[in-house]
């Protein structure tokens, strides 16, 4: 047996044949191949090969990102906390649950999540499918048991279709719901900002002299920030402290560790779209970017793990607003108007 893996590169279509493994049998493709647009400059996402994406994976789980009925007290969904305005993160230090509650970190964005080989600010979870258990579960965020929420789509009038049609299951089951969901955010490419025009589109119109100044202060020697935030995606996928306290109330990345040397490590975020993702850091402890530049350049607060790079640097006022100025080039505006990314039309 062979299945079709079919994407749609630049107009291309790739029709690429992969032999079957016995998990991938039994679920065989149907629905037409999902066309993922891979922007000049990116790798191929890594796509596990018992979900490979195609258009009815990928609609049933845009709908369930969006629907409440994963919470609780039907209040919120995904993207309650994950909003395409915002960069699919929110503008809150800590984000609103169900009841009440909040979350203990401040909600991250999901661009170009397709890329990370981790998730959580700690890396605790390995698989974009598995993470989707997370916050259903989670008594700060939907608080629901996915066993409940697999009752409920079984009992909806539309997601047993959905379910059948998108992964051949009879009904709705956890494996169906993890995997739709993770197709879904695997498609939230960004890559068509004015630095991606002006970079890797050669349009070099797309930045003006403020914004080409401040690129070149982030990829200099000076400020180093494309030593950590590096790449097409801004981050290494490193775990690092980057100094913003002398005592971390959460310990970060050695909670998964337990080693020590991890205190108030945190996975390198992405700076794409990061204009619209305030406030900022595992704990939203800075409004604005103003802020976060005034502390990279002070040079932190010298925790035991504050990474060498973090030293401090001198400023002028007009390189600090050339440098924002930089940083708000990275703002894609085409994906967060992007039709396909929003609430689904019924
Ligand atoms: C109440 C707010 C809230 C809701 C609802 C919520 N999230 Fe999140 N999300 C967060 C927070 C906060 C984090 C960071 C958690 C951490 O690092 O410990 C996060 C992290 C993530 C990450 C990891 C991102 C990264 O960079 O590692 C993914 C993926 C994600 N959420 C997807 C989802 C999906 C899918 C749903 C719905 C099933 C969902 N979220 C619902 C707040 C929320
Ligand atoms: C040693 C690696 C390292 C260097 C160098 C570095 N950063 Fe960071 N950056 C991080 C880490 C780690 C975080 C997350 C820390 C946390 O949440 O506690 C972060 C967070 C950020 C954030 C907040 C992102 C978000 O989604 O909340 C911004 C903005 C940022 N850095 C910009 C910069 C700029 C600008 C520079 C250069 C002046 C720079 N960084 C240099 C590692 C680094």
């Amino acid at each position: 047996m062979k299945s079709f893996r079919t994407y749609l590169i630049f107009g291309i279509t790739l029709l690429t044949f992969t032999s079957c493994s016995k998990e991938t049998e039994s679920i065989p493709q149907t629905g037409t191949a999902y066309a993922l647009a891979i922007p000049p400059g990116f790798p191929e996402p890594i796509i596990p090969e018992d979900n490979t994406l195609n258009s009815n994976r990928v609609e049933l789980g845009r709908k369930l990102f969006y629907d409440p009925i994963l919470s609780l007290d039907s209040s919120i969904s995904c993207a309650s906390c994950h909003l395409q305005n915002d960069g699919f993160a929110d503008n809150k230090n800590f984000s609103d649950g169900v009841l009440g509650k909040v979350t203990e970190r401040n909600s991250p964005t999901l661009t170009n999540i397709a890329y990370h080989n981790a998730f959580f600010w700690d890396g605790g979870n390995h698989s974009l499918e598995i993470q989707v258990i997370g916050p259903i579960e989670n008594e700060n965020e939907m608080n629901l048991s996915v066993q409940v929420a697999i009752e409920r789509l079984k009992q909806d009038p539309e997601y047993p279709e959905l379910f059948r049609k998108a992964y051949q299951l009879n009904e709705p089951t956890i494996f169906g719901l993890t995997r739709a969901i993770a197709a879904f955010e695997r498609t939230l490419i960004s890559g068509n900002s004015n630095y991606d025009k002006y970079f890797y589109q050669g349009q070099s119109n797309s930045l003006n002299a403020n914004e080409i100044a401040g690129m070149n202060l982030f990829f200099g020697n000076n400020l180093r920030c494309a030593e950590c935030h590096s790449g097409f995606n801004f981050t290494n996928l490193n775990y690092e402290n980057n100094g913003i306290y002398a005592m971390y109330a959460d310990s970060g990345r050695a909670a998964v560790t337990l080693n020590p040397n991890d205190n108030g490590k945190f996975k390198i975020p992405t700076l794409r779209n990061i204009a619209l993702t305030a406030p900022y850091m595992h704990d939203g402890s800075f409004a604005t970017l103003e802020n976060v530049i005034d502390h990279y350049a002070q040079g932190g607060q010298n925790h035991a793990n504050q990474n060498s790079k973090i030293s401090g640097f001198s400023i002028t006022t007009q390189e600090k607003s050339d440098l924002i100025a930089f940083l708000h080039t990275l703002t894609d505006y085409e994906f967060i108007n992007n039709p396909n990314f929003s609430v689904p039309t019924p």
